[in-house]
Formats: structure tokens, sequence, C-alpha cells
């Protein structure tokens, strides 16, 4: 399980202030059972700024997954650091978070040689891509070691169906699908998923997943053998407000009692 601790350097941001101490998220995850950290150096630097990588690097007593763009300036900097792995994510400024997987198909020159310019460097490499044969196939052409699935699209269809949904805009009109057809739609997901796991397998990758994943909905992922690495973020920090939120405000009302 790779824990993904972009989310406290979210909040950190928006005070531009050091708390939360993403340096504290990383000792409690290595502390708490995680297999590796996951992190996202954004070119908009919105979350992970470069100290950081460079400070969790340091410290890291586990495997660091760096996420990164397909940018030159970018990889430069993936390239001197080097982490345990990179993996290669689409990047849009706009967006919320990663939306789908790479275009390994348009981009195919592009990422071609972004995986030889971090292979130069002896970095392994991911590619965060859409749960396709296809996709699998060119990945392992492209030289990458790794497909990460991209499990956002069965993540808004189990919320939907378990209404607990995401009020995104791409979701509202899938809201209004009767159950039948959510439930065959997150059949027809789970099957992709697991095909491009098979298929990734028996092509030599090593397989990941990640987007999305929660505490309701990960047991589905752990009923495919294939996939032997998970990488969850919003999930976890999202539970863990609430798991100590009890103790944050006691201790301050202790401190505030005369
Ligand atoms: N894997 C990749 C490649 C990602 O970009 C992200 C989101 O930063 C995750 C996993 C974790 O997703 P989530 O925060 O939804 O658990």
């Amino acid at each position: 399980m790779g824990v993904n601790i972009d989310h406290v350097a979210v909040l950190r941001e928006a005070r531009r202030v050091n708390d939360p101490d993403i340096l504290n998220a990383l000792y409690v995850a290595c502390a708490s059972g995680a297999d590796q950290i996951t992190i996202h150096l954004r070119e908009d630097r919105r979350h992970i700024q470069d100290i950081d990588v460079k400070n969790i690097m340091n410290h890291s007593t586990l495997p660091v997954n760096l996420e990164c763009a397909i940018d030159k300036d970018i990889l430069n900097i993936v390239s001197n650091l080097k982490p345990h792995r990179a993996t290669l994510v689409p990047e849009k400024r706009e967006e919320v978070t990663t939306e789908g997987g790479l275009d390994v198909f348009t981009y195919e020159d592009e990422i071609s040689y972004a995986i030889e310019q971090l292979h130069d460097s002896i970095i392994p490499v991911s590619l965060f891509v859409d749960p396709t044969i296809e996709a699998m196939e060119k990945s392992k052409e492209l030289g990458a070691e790794m497909v990460e699935l991209h499990t956002g699209s069965f993540a808004n269809i189990f919320a939907m169906l378990n209404s607990s949904l995401s009020h995104s805009k791409h979701s509202i009109k899938e809201l209004e699908l009767p159950r039948y057809e959510l439930q065959s739609r997150l059949e027809k997901s789970l099957e992709d998923i697991t095909a491009a796991a098979k298929h990734a397998k028996k092509l030599g990758l090593e397989v990941a997943a990640g987007h999305g994943l929660n505490y309701h909905n990960v047991s589905h992922m752990m009923g495919i053998d294939e996939i032997t690495e998970l990488n969850i973020g919003q999930s976890i920090i999202a539970r863990s407000v609430f798991s100590g939120l009890a103790d944050a405000v006691k201790e301050m009302k202790r401190l505030t009692t005369r």
C-alpha cells in the first residue's frame, strides 16, 4: 500500500504555513504500515513543493514513488532526485485531481523520451493508464516496468451505486441512471480492470492501481491477484480528520480552560 500524502500539503498550502507538517505525515505513514510513500510534484506546485520532495526523500524509511507530468523541467528535477520510482501521469492545470490515464497513443513519442531520460538516471518507470488491453501493450512497447491502472471510473460508479457520491459535474448525468444500469457498468469496469491487470502481468509488467479507492470499495481490488500495489490518498487523509478531530478539540479545550 502506497500512501499518497499530497493531501496534507493541500491543507498546509491553504494557509502557506508549515502546519500540518508533511514530514509528520511521512513519519506517521511509515510507522503505521504503509509500504510506500507516494507524492506528486505538480507543475503548478499546488501542494507538494520541491523542498518537500527533497525532505521526504531524505527522511523516508520507505520507497518514494514520485508522480510527475511529462514536462521537461519536472523530468529534470525528478532525474536529479532519483526516487525509487517515477510514475508518469497526465496533468492539466484546471483539473481538481488527475482525471483519466495517460494518453499513451497520442503522446507516445513524448512518453518514450521521458522513459528513456528516467532510465538514464536508473529510475524505474510506471505509467498511470486507463485499464485497457491496448494501453497495457503500448506501455510495454514504450519500455515501462510498471503500469498503474486508473480506478477513478470504477470508484465513481461505485459511489453512485452506493449514493455516497462526489457531486462532480461529470457524475450528475449518470446519477439519473437506473440501478441495474449502474450495476452493470460497475461489473464492466471491474472486468476491464481485471483483464488489463492480467494482460499487463502476462506482458511482464508490474501492476498497481489507484485513484478514488476508499474504505468501502478497496475490497474489490483485493480480489485481483495481479494487482500488487495500491496507491491511496484522499480517503486516508479524509478519515484521519475524523479519527483525530475529537482529540484535537479536547486538547485545545484543555489549553483554553482556566
Ligand atoms: N495514483 C495516482 C497516479 C494519482 O494521481 C493519485 C491522486 O493523486 C492517486 C493514486 C491517489 O488517489 P486518491 O487520492 O483518490 O486516493
